[in-house]
């Protein structure tokens, strides 16, 4: 089942974020994720997949810079689909918001990256720190299509 999450779902969102193999949290980004997550806790969506009584995978935008912020499937529920169902709902919530293209980064290498490469995203580069810098345009048809 996918739902919008609550606040209730706030310590399994990041039990789920903290199970992760690749794209792990950095210690010195701890902060400023944790700033923009409650941000979103309190003015937008986290998108949930709920199964076998507990959150497995979400997915967030934050609509103040067009980007996702967020993708995580739990290792135990990876490769069923949850990540491709939970996607468009982030990039529609991006569009609602005026959006016409969709960023996000991922680390190079990993599952994340082949994921978006195989789902439409365009590769536009590595930043500074190395992360690949994915893009999308935002249609009107976005859920439509994806
Ligand atoms: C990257 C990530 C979000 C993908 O999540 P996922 O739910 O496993 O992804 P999906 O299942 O939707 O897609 C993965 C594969 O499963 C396939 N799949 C889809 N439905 C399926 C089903 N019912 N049964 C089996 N496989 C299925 C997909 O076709 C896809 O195949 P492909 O890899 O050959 O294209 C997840 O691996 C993850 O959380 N990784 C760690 C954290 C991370 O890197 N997040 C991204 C940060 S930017």
């Amino acid at each position: 089942m996918i739902r919008k999450a609550t606040l209730d779902d706030r310590q399994r969102i990041t039990l789920v974020r903290n199970a992760v193999r690749e794209n792990r949290l950095s210690p010195g980004n701890e902060s400023k994720v944790s700033d923009t997550a409650r941000w979103i806790y309190d003015n937008g969506t986290f998108w949930v997949w709920e199964e076998d009584g507990a959150v497995q995978g979400f997915a967030v935008a934050d609509v103040r810079d067009g980007t996702v912020f967020g993708l995580f499937v739990h290792p135990d529920y990876e490769g069923r689909g949850i990540a491709q169902a939970l996607l468009p709902l982030a990039c529609e919530d991006l569009r609602a918001a005026g959006h016409r293209i969709a960023r996000l980064t991922t680390d190079p290498g990993t599952r994340a990256a082949r994921f978006y490469l195989r789902n439409g995203w365009i590769d536009t580069g590595a930043q500074e720190k190395g992360e690949i810098v994915f893009e999308k345009p935002l249609s009107p048809s976005q859920l439509a299509i994806l």
